[in-house]
């Protein structure tokens, strides 16, 4: 058998995600020698359609390493979110009250393909379509990334740290040993409906609360929408064809001349959550989804993705400048702490929108406490800057 060719660099980043990217960006701009190895071509990875409200700390973090120009082409996003609750509607603030950029609208194959051509113009070195990944020597001085390249070759890459940055159902998580990560998952025990459709967006994100279930409304771009519509868990897309699925929506958002388009895409999925612990063994750093899968609801899986990318580069940043290790030894405690206050948050919202028909016995009285809530967010100061300050990720 040949031998696989031999590299060397200083990270290997696995997966070319928002936290991959970002982990890319951050080390290239300081100097640092890195790797980045991506499954899919570069156009998959452009066109993969995600969620994508980029939090205000997260804003700030881009201009702080000089890289917002270049990687937020989004427009500014509405600090304004609607709910509904049987038709009488609340809108929620979460604006930060200082003179600094705010959060904004950007689709995240927008930011994933802003950070791409970023990193590949400043020379950065990508490598698409690379697979077999594997992972060796973590606990070593010197681990090594095997792969192959899309011409067959085998190459082996010897570094000084690994981000494993490949998301949930990647290579760098299953390369820790057995009993090494305690796994805490959650199953919210709620599936929804998504549902792209080519139909005019909200003027605010919206959620409603009916007697008939929760449904969602977000833009997806000037002409495009997302909807959602929590569904029973046994579901299958084709249980709903498209008369079905507007005339849901018009009910549940109580809006009758909602106006419909050509559904471009419809699937159904469990609403799940899970948080592996520590996120560092040896010298390979999770960073995103590989570590921690947070619910859609209040957006901050990406979000989460780019912090742990920031807390990292630093990390390496202050270890190469000074031999300091203090970043990467504090890793794991640090994203930790913010993962679980988003999924705390994120939970917490979850479980305000959902389970709220009257198919369900504590339904009538879910929607009482919703109200309830919603109304202490809007008239209680104190309750309306929390609210805001977790939205924007100043928490
Ligand atoms: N080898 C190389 N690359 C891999 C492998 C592998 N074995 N497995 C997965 N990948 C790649 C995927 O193709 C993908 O491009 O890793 C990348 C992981 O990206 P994401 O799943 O987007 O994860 P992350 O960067 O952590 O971002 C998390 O973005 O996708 C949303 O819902 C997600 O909001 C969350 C955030």
């Amino acid at each position: 058998m040949t031998q696989p060719v031999q590299e060397e660099t200083c990270v290997v980043v696995v997966g070319a995600g928002p936290a991959g990217l970002t982990v890319a960006n951050l080390l290239h701009g300081a100097g640092i020698p890195c790797v980045v190895l991506e499954r899919q071509s570069r156009a998959y990875a452009e066109q993969r359609q995600r969620a994508g409200i980029v939090e205000t700390r997260a804003v700030r973090m881009f201009q702080d390493w000089g890289l917002d120009a270049r990687v937020l082409g989004g427009a500014p996003s509405d600090d304004v979110l609607e709910v509904r609750v049987d038709g009488r509607h609340r809108l929620l603030r979460f604006g930060t009250d200082d003179d600094g950029p705010q959060a904004l609208l950007c689709p995240q194959q927008v930011l994933v393909a802003n950070l791409i051509a970023t990193f590949l113009d400043g020379g950065g070195d990508l490598r698409f379509e690379s697979s077999e990944v594997a992972l060796d020597g973590l606990t070593g001085q010197r681990p090594t990334v095997r792969y192959r390249s899309p011409d067959g070759t085998m190459h082996e890459i010897a570094c000084d740290f690994v981000a494993g940055c490949d998301g949930d159902h990647g290579a760098s998580r299953a390369a820790v040993p057995e009993g090494e990560l305690t796994a805490y998952p959650f199953d919210h025990r709620i599936s929804w409906l998504t549902v792209l459709a080519e139909a005019p967006p909200p003027p605010h994100p919206l959620m409603a609360i009916s007697r008939h279930g929760y449904a969602g409304h977000f833009a997806r771009g000037p002409l495009a929408s997302r909807f959602y519509l929590q569904c029973a868990p046994t579901d299958q897309a084709d249980d709903w064809p498209d008369d079905r699925v507007w005339q849901h929506l018009r009910t549940r958002l109580g809006e009758d001349g909602l106006v419909a388009g050509p559904i471009t895409e419809k699937v159904v999925f469990p609403l799940r959550s899970v948080v592996h612990e520590p996120m560092r063994y040896g010298r390979l750093y999770l960073a995103g989804d590989a570590a921690h899968v947070v619910s859609p609801v209040g957006g901050k899986g990406m979000n989460l993705a780019l912090y742990d990318a920031e807390v990292f580069a630093r990390a390496v940043r202050d270890f190469i400048a000074d031999g300091d290790e203090s970043g990467l030894n504090s890793y794991s405690r640090t994203c930790l702490h913010r993962t679980w206050n988003y999924q705390e948050f994120s939970r917490w919202m979850t479980e305000m929108l959902h389970d709220a028909g009257d198919d369900s016995r504590t339904g009538p009285f879910r929607r009482k406490l919703a109200l309830a809530r919603l109304d202490r967010l809007c008239r209680s100061r104190a309750s309306s800057l929390a609210f805001a300050e977790l939205m924007a990720g100043l928490a």
